[in-house]
């Protein structure tokens, strides 16, 4: 058996359907925000460099699912967002279905009414991909069970996180709280290429309770989809200094997630930050997804940690907000800063729990 065809059977339903049951599951995901960026893939959903990401504990997306046999056979769902039936979301959802197919063969056996809820702002620039796809693949693994599969939580963890990745790359980090590993590197033991894992090495107690507040700089739909951006990978210039470099900070970071040294924490993250911003400001065509006000928030933060000593640092996602990293121990300090500098914008308190 060839390496692919062993991983489909090791992931393909052992259920026989022929269910009549109908029913609803329902699971909460939360979003994450990577430290070493996954930014390229190639086909279908592969990373071009592992990622880690901290998961978030307040910015969650809640799914039910509702499912009820039908006798034809294709793929038939309906997607309710706060209530309100979307059509526009469901070619994707429909798309994400087709895939996963294959997995879970029970998928046209029934009609399914994916109702789900964020609990931030729809166009707060939290992006809503990982924790929507992770909650749906959480579903669908919990139906899959009670439809007889017997799947242990482990299994049925890395099942999903598996089913999300299909979905939307970083999701298959969401599965798993605390800090998640998703991308084959010998740095990581277990790691793959086809789902994340939990973190699986010693992690210093200054990372326990770290905090992420999102400064909204910018709300509403990203300038660029991450569908585009990971594409602009391809023929990207420097895109294999940019996968080595990744692989660097990774190495790097395990060693200072042990240490707790936090200068040098704050040295990768945000060179990892800086270098998904630089691929996009030289890739063809190019972009700049950095507002003047991220611009001036960073150099705040700098100017503010220097004079201060206070250990706040940064990251971006692929858009203009601005993630700022510290530890909970730190939060007086750092609401000084965010009193002073960041009130004009929109914020979200976030944190991750370890
Ligand atoms: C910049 O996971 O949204 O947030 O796989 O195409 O759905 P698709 O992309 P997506 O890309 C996330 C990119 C990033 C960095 C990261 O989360 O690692």
């Amino acid at each position: 058996m060839d390496f692919l065809a062993g991983i489909m059977e090791e992931f393909k339903s052992k259920i026989k359907t022929n269910d009549t049951n109908k029913g609803k599951v329902s699971a909460v995901c939360p979003s994450n925000i990577a430290l070493i960026k996954y930014w390229g893939k190639r086909e279908v959903q592969l990373p071009m460099n592992p990622s880690l990401s901290f998961t978030l504990t307040e910015s969650h997306t809640r799914t039910d699912l509702k499912f009820k046999p039908k006798s034809d056979n294709d793929i038939q769902l309906k997607v309710f967002f706060d209530g309100d039936r979307k059509p526009d979301f469901e070619p994707k959802i429909h798309s994400f279905f087709e895939r996963i197919e294959v997995f879970l063969p029970f998928l046209k056996d029934f009609e399914f009414e994916i109702h789900t809820q964020n609990t931030f702002p729809h166009s707060s620039g939290i992006a809503s991909s990982a924790s929507g796809m992770g909650a749906l693949a959480l579903c669908l693994t919990e139906i899959e069970n009670i439809l007889g599969a017997n799947l242990s939580e482990s299994e049925r963890l890395k099942k999903a996180s598996f089913l999300a990745r299909l979905g939307s790359g970083s999701a298959c980090r969401s599965i798993y709280q605390g800090i998640t590993v998703w991308g084959k590197t010998d740095l990581i033991e277990g790691s793959s290429d086809l789902f994340a894992l939990s973190y699986p090495y010693e992690i210093h107690e200054t990372f326990h309770n770290f905090r992420d507040t999102v400064v909204l700089i910018e709300e509403g739909q990203k300038q660029v989809s991450s569908t585009v951006g990971h594409d602009l990978m391809k023929n990207h210039p420097y895109a294999e200094r940019r996968f080595v470099s990744a692989i660097e900070n990774l190495e790097k970071l395990i060693e200072v997630l042990k240490t707790g040294d936090l200068e040098t924490f704050g040295t990768i993250v945000e060179h990892e930050a800086l270098s998904l911003h630089a691929m996009m400001m030289t890739s063809q065509p190019y972009f700049i997804l950095m507002k003047p006000e991220t611009l001036k928030l960073i150099e705040t933060l700098w100017n503010f940690r220097k004079d201060s000593l206070v250990p706040l640092f940064f990251t971006l996602d692929a858009g203009a907000n601005v993630h700022l990293l510290y530890p909970e121990a730190y939060d007086s300090r750092v609401e000084e800063f965010l009193n002073t500098n960041c009130s004009p914008f929109r914020m979200i308190h976030d944190r991750v729990s370890i």
